[in-house]
C-alpha cells in the first residue's frame, strides 16, 4: 500500500512538473468529448436518483406501476430535472387496457421448512389450471434425476401404467418431455391426483420456469410449472407438502400511462441519437433494479451531456407501460411519421444494468450468438459496447436481442439498436462466476419482478461501471462521426414485414403444450 502511494505521488509531483514544461495541447483523452462524459458521470449519482425512486414507491405503497401514484411521481422526478437542465421535454399520454387475476395465484410448501414460491420466477400457474385452495403431499412419477442426456425423451406421466403406484388424494410431481402435457395431467387426474406439479426437463435449454399450456383441455385441479432445480429438490425430499390457491377471477383495468421525452436544443435533428428505458414497474414491487437502474443512468447521463454540445441531437426517452408489453414504446414509434424514423440514427436501450448477481452482458445485434441479429448498424453498436467491456472489465458476454424490451418495436420498423443489461431470471454460468465473481448458479436478479426489488436490491459495481458505458456509447454517436456510418436512409430499412421482427409474446414466457 505504501509503495503504491509513493508511486501514485510521483506521478503526481511529475505530472504537476509536467504540465508547466510544455506548450502542447493538453492529452487528447481530456479532449476527447466521449472520456470526458465518461469521467463525468458517476454510480454514486446515478443511486442517488434510485433512493429518489424508492422513496416514491415506499411513500405510494411499495410499486411504480402504471396507473399507480409512484409512476406519475417518478415521470414528473425525471421530468423535472431534464426541464431545468435545459432540455426540450415532452410527456406523451396514452391509455391502455389490462385484464389480470383479481388475485395473484400463490404456491407455497408447507413442509418441510414452510417456504413461499415467488411466481415468475419459481412458478407459475398453467394456462388452463383448475382452481381452488389444495394442498397435497407430492408424488414422483416416472421422473429421471438427474434429467435424461437426450432433451425432450422422458416419458414422465405420459401413460397411465406411470400411475400404477400413485396414492389418490396425492398432488403428482410430473417432469417435461415427450407427450403434451395435456396427456400428463389426464392421466394424474385419472389416477386420483388432487393436484400437479409439472418440472422442466432439466438440459440446459429446458431447466427454466414453465408456463404449462392446458388451454385444449382444461384441468379439474391446480397445476403448477416450475423450474427444473425446484422439481429436483422436491423429488429428493419425499413427503414433501405442497398448497396451491389459485382464484382465476379476472379483472380490467384501462391504465393511463405516459412516456417522458427530453431532447437536447441544439445537434443534428436529422441524426437524432434516441437513448432510452422504462420508467415503470411491475405491480408486485418498485422495480429498482428493473427498471429503476437503466433509467437512473440515463438521467445522469442526460444531466451531464446537457453541459455539452453533442455534434448530433440526442434524445432520451423514459417509457411507460413495458411491463404490459413494450406498450410505452410501441407507441412512441407508431406515433413518428416516415420522416421522422428516418431522422433517428439509432436506439439504445438501458433495461436491468445493475443486478446483484450481475454479468455485462451486450445485445447481440449481429446475430453471431443467437442467431437472429438486429437491423444494419446494430453490430456496429454491440461492438461499440463490447470495446467498452474489453477496456475496463473482464469483458463482455452476448444476451438474446429477442425483443423482451423496448428496443423490439425499434428494430421491427428497421432502425438499429443496441443495449446493455445484467441478468434477470437466469443463473449466472460457471464461465461468468469466473469473469465477474459472484454466485455461479444464483439468479442474476433474484428479486426479478419480486417485491423486494429495492434500493438494496442493487450491485453498485455494475451501476457504476454501467453509467459510464451508457455515457460512452451515447456520447460515441453523439459526438463526431460514428453516427454517419450507420445511419441507413429510410428506404433501405426494410419494414416490419419485410423484416423478422422481433416481438415477444405477452405474456412472457408464452405457454408451452409439450
Ligand atoms: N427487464 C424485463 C425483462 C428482460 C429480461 C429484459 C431479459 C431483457 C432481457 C422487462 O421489463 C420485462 O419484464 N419484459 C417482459 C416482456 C414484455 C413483452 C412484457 C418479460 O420479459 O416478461
Ligand atoms: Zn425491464
Amino acid at each position: 500500500m505504501r509503495i503504491r502511494l509513493r508511486v501514485g505521488a510521483a506521478l503526481a509531483a511529475a505530472a504537476l512538473i509536467a504540465v508547466p514544461a510544455t506548450t502542447a495541447a493538453p492529452a487528447q483523452a481530456a479532449a476527447d468529448p466521449v472520456s470526458k462524459l465518461v469521467r463525468a458521470v458517476s454510480g454514486q449519482q446515478a443511486k442517488a436518483h434510485l433512493y429518489a425512486l424508492q422513496a416514491i414507491a415506499s411513500l405510494t405503497g411499495g410499486t411504480r406501476v402504471d396507473g399507480s401514484r409512484g409512476f406519475e411521481l417518478s415521470r414528473d422526478y425525471v421530468a423535472t430535472l431534464l426541464k431545468a437542465a435545459g432540455y426540450q421535454v415532452s410527456t406523451q399520454k396514452f391509455q391502455f387496457e389490462d385484464t389480470d387475476f383479481k388475485v395473484t395465484p400463490t404456491f407455497e410448501r408447507v413442509s418441510p421448512n414452510r417456504h413461499a414460491y415467488a411466481r415468475g420466477l419459481d412458478f407459475y400457474e398453467a394456462a388452463g389450471t383448475g382452481t381452488g385452495a389444495v394442498t397435497g403431499t407430492l408424488q414422483g412419477v416416472d421422473l429421471t434425476i438427474p434429467p435424461p442426456a437426450e432433451a425432450n425423451t422422458s416419458t414422465s406421466g405420459c401413460e397411465a401404467a406411470d400411475f400404477a403406484g400413485f396414492t389418490p388424494g396425492n398432488w403428482a410431481l410430473i417432469q417435461r418431455g415427450t407427450c403434451p402435457f395435456t396427456q400428463k395431467v389426464a392421466n394424474a387426474e385419472a389416477a386420483g391426483a388432487t393436484g400437479v406439479v409439472i418440472m422442466n426437463e432439466g438440459q440446459p435449454t429446458r431447466d427454466g420456469v414453465i408456463r404449462p399450456d392446458l388451454t385444449s383441455d382444461p384441468a379439474g385441479v391446480p397445476v403448477i410449472g416450475v423450474e427444473y432445480l425446484i422439481g429436483e429438490e422436491f423429488a429428493k425430499t419425499p413427503g414433501t407438502t405442497v398448497k396451491a390457491a389459485i382464484d382465476l377471477e379476472q379483472v380490467t383495468t384501462t391504465y393511463d400511462s405516459y412516456n417522458v421525452l427530453a431532447e437536447t436544443k441544439g445537434g443534428n435533428k436529422d441524426n437524432v441519437v434516441v437513448v432510452g428505458g422504462h420508467l415503470d414497474s411491475v405491480k408486485e414491487g418498485p422495480g429498482i433494479n428493473d427498471n429503476g437502474s437503466g433509467a437512473a443512468a440515463i438521467l445522469e447521463v442526460a444531466l451531464k451531456l446537457a453541459r455539452t454540445k453533442p455534434d448530433n441531437a440526442v434524445r432520451f426517452a423514459f417509457w411507460g407501460g413495458e411491463e404490459f408489453g413494450l406498450l410505452g414504446a410501441e407507441h412512441y414509434v407508431s406515433s413518428l411519421s416516415e420522416e421522422e424514423k428516418a431522422r433517428i440514427g439509432l436506439y439504445l436501450n438501458f433495461d436491468m444494468i445493475a443486478s446483484p448477481n450481475y454479468k455485462y452482458a451486450v445485445y447481440d445485434g449481429d446475430g453471431d450468438a443467437f442467431g437472429t441479429p438486429g437491423p444494419a448498424g446494430s453490430a456496429e453498436i454491440e461492438k461499440a459496447f463490447q470495446d467498452f467491456y474489453e477496456k475496463r472489465t473482464a469483458g463482455s458476454v452476448p444476451t438474446a436481442f429477442d425483443g423482451r424490451s423496448d428496443y423490439g418495436p425499434f428494430i421491427a420498423v428497421g432502425i438499429p439498436a443496441g443495449g446493455v443489461f445484467t441478468g434477470a431470471e437466469g443463473r449466472k454460468t460457471e464461465g461468468e462466476a469466473q469473469m465477474y465473481g459472484g454466485k455461479e448458479g444464483g439468479r442474476y436478479d433474484p428479486c426479478y419482478h419480486q417485491k423486494c426489488d429495492t434500493i438494496r436490491n442493487i450491485s453498485d459495481t455494475a451501476l457504476n461501471v454501467n453509467t459510464r458505458a451508457v455515457a460512452a456509447v451515447t456520447a460515441t454517436y453523439a459526438f463526431g462521426e460514428a453516427l454517419n456510418g450507420i445511419h441507413q436512409p429510410a428506404a433501405a430499412r426494410p419494414n416490419v414485414s419485410a423484416r423478422t421482427a422481433k416481438t415477444v409474446d405477452f405474456p412472457h414466457p408464452a405457454p408451452i403444450a409439450s
